[in-house]
């Protein structure tokens, strides 16, 4: 096992990506806190986790709130003892157009997709600081946050945010032994915001296929266990390659 005796707080644990992160981390032997807003899903997940032999507790948290990420953080560290691992995963996109766009879109969009991450950085950083056993944080970015779309702007202003975020965390917590990352995914299980999994999805990729959340989550695995050791500020691409596709030449 990998994460025996770990914390992990794993943010919109309640469906898809975040739930897969959940369970795997749990299966290396993690203690899970499912961080979600939406009650029903992040008490499905836990109690999933604890029904199958793991430890985890759900925490109902809006991570658009500093006051509930600080109250959730200090939750964890009082429920398991400490806190070693934070996957920033909550987002949500606007799919709008930046003549459609409400400043209240925005800005709503810009906290939970960047600013959250950030705070959930600090308050888990502070944490595992003051437990003295170093951690691992691993922010959710998306190939929207290093291209220009036409459906999205404070999504994709926000994952470009969130590239740029880690690298500054990652120098900031070294001194620590904190290792911070960000992972690049494409085309994960549902579209963000939804439910349903369409196995064919269109994608242009090199694989054929879209990814899974399980494609996702070992990736993350990776990146906060010591196999990745070495592995520092980088952002790991997990796009089946599309981002390696120069367009209008494949
Ligand atoms: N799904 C994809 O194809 C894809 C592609 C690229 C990047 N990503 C990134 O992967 C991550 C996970 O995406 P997903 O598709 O699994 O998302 P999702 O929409 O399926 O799930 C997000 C979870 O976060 C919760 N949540 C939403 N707002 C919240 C808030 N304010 N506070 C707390 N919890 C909240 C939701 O209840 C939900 O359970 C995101 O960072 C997303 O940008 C996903």
């Amino acid at each position: 096992m990998k994460l025996k005796g770990q914390v992990a707080i794993v943010t919109g644990a309640g469906r898809n990506i975040g739930e897969e992160v959940a369970k795997l981390l749990s299966s290396e032997g993690a203690s899970i806190a499912v961080v979600d807003l939406d009650k029903a899903r992040a008490e499905k997940v836990a109690g999933e986790i604890n029904a199958a032999g793991g430890k985890a507790k759900a925490f109902i948290c809006d991570v658009a709130k500093e006051v509930d990420i600080d109250a959730t953080v200090a939750g964890v560290a009082e429920a398991f003892g400490r806190v070693d691992i934070l996957v920033n995963n909550v987002a949500i996109s606007d799919n709008k157009h930046m003549l459609d766009i409400t400043t209240e879109e925005w800005n709503r969009t810009i906290a939970i997709t960047l600013t959250a991450p950030f705070l959930f950085g600090k308050y888990a950083a502070k944490a595992m600081i003051a437990a003295g056993n170093g951690g691992k944080i691993v922010n959710v970015s998306s190939t929207s946050g290093y291209y220009g779309r036409n459906r999205a702007i404070a999504y994709t202003a926000a994952k470009g945010g969130v590239i740029n975020l880690t690298r500054s965390m990652a120098i900031q917590l070294a001194p620590h032994k904190i290792r911070v990352n960000s992972v690049v995914p494409n085309k994960i299980g549902s579209p963000v915001g939804k439910d349903d999994f369409d196995p064919n999805r269109p994608v242009k990729n090199l694989v054929g296929r879209p990814g899974l959340p399980i494609d996702l989550a070992n990736a993350i695995l990776f990146l906060v266990s010591d196999d990745s050791s070495f592995i520092v500020g980088s952002d790991l691409f997990v796009d089946g390659g599309c981002s390696t596709l120069m367009p209008g030449n494949e």
